[in-house]
């Protein structure tokens, strides 16, 4: 018994001895081991033991060095209950290929519109007779996607380049910042007028099936 104890307090001896060091240091930037916000630089959470952007403080520090997700992994991670229904929400999307399977939205970027706050790449609002797009929280993938072009493609052989403004949050919604939506499912191009006339396609049917690429 004594031999049990003396062996159980000496690998809770190691652990910290193993694990300690990670935490004594100054505070972790971005990706560094976090266990709470307290371990966290300046204004970044700790986000699954890594400090990262908080989003509702909408800064873009991390922007760019989050990591990659694991590919595969597109299941919901939790739910979110909206006007008593309940919905999915989903941290990763599928991988980005040279033919991503995509559900085309129609967005109202505008300043009064349905779109709820202004977009998060740039905190501004836009027209909706400029070609832009929010895309799926795993696919905007923490901002690194802002301000790139990407190109849509329908299956009527019609293409467009558009650019990426915004998020489609696949994470949160329900709230005044994303107009009471329910979250974005993790496949969405989420376009604006411009993009849907220049794919010769009808906003009023609602949803598209489209591939999108990096332009
Ligand atoms: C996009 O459409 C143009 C015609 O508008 C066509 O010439 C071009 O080949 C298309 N590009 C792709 C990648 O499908």
């Amino acid at each position: 018994m004594a031999n049990i104890l003396r062996l159980a307090s000496l690998s809770v001896f190691f652990f910290f001895i193993i694990y300690s060091p990670l935490f004594s240091n100054a505070l972790s930037d971005c990706n560094g081991p976090c266990r709470d916000l307290n371990d966290c630089s300046g204004q970044l959470i700790c986000i699954d033991g890594k400090c990262n952007d908080d989003p509702d403080v909408g800064t873009h520090i991390c922007r760019g060095s989050s990591p990659s997700p694991p590919t595969g992994n597109c299941q919901p991670s939790g739910s979110l209950q909206c006007q008593g229904q309940i919905y999915p929400t989903y941290k990763w999307s599928p991988p980005v290929t040279s033919s991503t399977k995509a559900k085309l939205t129609n967005n109202d970027f505008s300043q009064g519109g349905a779109g709820g706050g202004p977009s998060e790449c740039d905190e501004q609002y836009h027209s909706n007779s400029e070609r832009i797009v929010a895309l799926s929280t795993g696919w905007y993938n923490g901002g690194s996607r802002c301000e790139k072009m990407i190109r849509i493609k329908a299956s009527n052989g019609k293409n467009v380049t558009a650019k990426v403004v915004d998020e489609c949050d696949s994470m949160r919604g329900c709230d005044e910042e994303h107009a009471y939506q329910p979250p974005c499912k993790n496949n969405i191009v989420d376009a604006s007028d411009a993009v849907w006339s220049a794919l010769e396609l009808n906003k009023d049917v609602g949803i598209v099936d489209v591939t999108w690429s990096m332009a």
